[in-house]
């Protein structure tokens, strides 16, 4: 018999009381427990994203909120520049050719983060762009963008273009926060920081965002913002939701809240600091540099014969999931997941693991190494 650990980003662990929490049991969502569950759940959901608004909250998996923004935002005709760092910027520019808009695709070397200077100098070079959009972290190559230097950069290149983030894999791990940053609008996803099952997604505007949302005609429907910013003022959604997960999230938020924002943060930090130490540890090259390292997810190169061997060794011996290389990286990387229900335990379980598993491929001794390494961060609380 063995416990499961998932350390891939996304889908990751769902907590046992979160489990609780979503068999309570059904109930309607024209109902004043439903309207008093998502009244509480908008109350702690938006410090989160650093933002006083109503969030919407989608049943639908993040791609949808991706799409939500693009279609409230952006109307026909207008150019939108996509700034394209993996295979999730691939995504943004996928659902944009879908519709009718002028796409100027920024491309960023897939394991770097956007650079502001380049960024601005691109930017400047093009005319009455209405929005521009990029992922906080790519979760495709485990890059955290420089969003406020982004935001400053779209800012003043025209006060009225909108900057919009897709935190799908951010949002809960990393700090984010609209006012702070400049941010017009954040998308994000249940099964990644939010450690909640696949199957909501989330959209926050700001003022002049809203503006665009409710100035724009009827060419969207499910995921027109207007119905479910209308729903929020009395606390219901437009459709029927997936009450289930809405009792999940109330619960998450619940822990969120109890370990304190601040603390998450730094936990998903903590993690990050002993997994990349450990990794070196182990010779194993990392993919992004220190400064554009997401605190969510973090990838390192090697072989494909090794990659394979270390990704199905982890699985069958040990348990333990992980995620390879997506589209261009795929067999060139691997990626560890360390975010929302994760903790450093986890980090030293998986190094552990690595060292037995690279220790016998390699016929070198690592045993000790990456723990020592990942445990003198341990206690160097971010
Ligand atoms: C950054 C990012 N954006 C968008 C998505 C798409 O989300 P979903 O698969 O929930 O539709 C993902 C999923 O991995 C992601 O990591």
């Amino acid at each position: 018999m063995q416990e499961e650990l998932l350390l891939t980003p996304g889908p990751t662990p769902v907590a046992r009381r979160t489990y609780q929490a979503m068999s309570q049991g059904i109930f309607g969502h024209r109902t004043s427990r439903f309207k008093e569950m998502s009244a509480g759940i908008q109350e702690k959901l938006q410090p989160l994203f650093g933002t006083d608004n109503p969030v919407a909250v989608l049943t639908s998996s993040g791609t949808s909120a991706l799409e939500a923004a693009m279609v409230n935002l952006v109307d026909d005709g207008d150019s939108v520049v996509l700034i394209v760092s993996g295979v999730f910027g691939g995504k943004f520019a996928d659902i944009a050719g879908r519709y009718d808009l002028n796409v100027h695709v920024y491309d960023v070397t897939w394991g770097e983060a956007a650079d502001p200077k380049a960024f601005k100098e691109y930017l400047n070079g093009l005319d009455n762009v209405t929005a521009v959009f990029t992922q906080a972290c790519e979760t495709s190559t485990s890059v955290l963008h420089p969003l406020s230097e982004l935001a400053d950069v779209v800012h003043n290149y025209n006060e009225d273009t909108l900057f919009v983030v897709d935190a799908v894999s951010a949002l809960g791990g990393a700090d984010m926060n609209m006012k702070r940053d400049k941010i017009d609008c954040i998308v994000s996803g249940s099964q990644k920081a939010l450690m909640l099952p696949p199957g909501l997604a989330f959209v926050a505007v700001n003022d002049r965002a809203l503006n665009k949302v409710n100035s724009l005609g009827n060419r969207r429907y499910y995921l027109d913002l207007r119905m479910y910013f209308k729903s929020l003022e009395v606390d219901y959604t437009p459709q029927t939701p997936a009450v289930t997960l809405y009792q999940g999230l109330d619960d998450v938020l619940d822990m969120i809240h109890e370990e304190t924002i601040e603390k998450v943060f730094a936990r998903h930090k903590n993690m990050q600091k002993m997994l990349r130490r450990g990794l070196e540890a182990l010779e194993l090259e990392l993919f992004v540099k220190e400064e554009a390292a997401s605190p969510t997810v973090t990838a390192v190169t090697s072989t494909p014969e090794e990659i394979a061997h270390i990704k199905n060794t982890l699985e069958k011996d040990y348990h333990i999931t992980i995620a390879g290389g997506q589209k261009d990286l795929a067999g060139k990387i691997i990626r560890i997941g360390h975010m929302g229900f994760m903790f450093p335990k986890d980090m030293l379980a998986i190094l552990s693991a690595l060292e037995d598993i690279l220790s016998r491929l390699r016929g070198k001794n690592y045993y000790g190494k990456a723990l020592t390494a990942a445990q003198e961060n341990l206690y160097d609380k971010a």
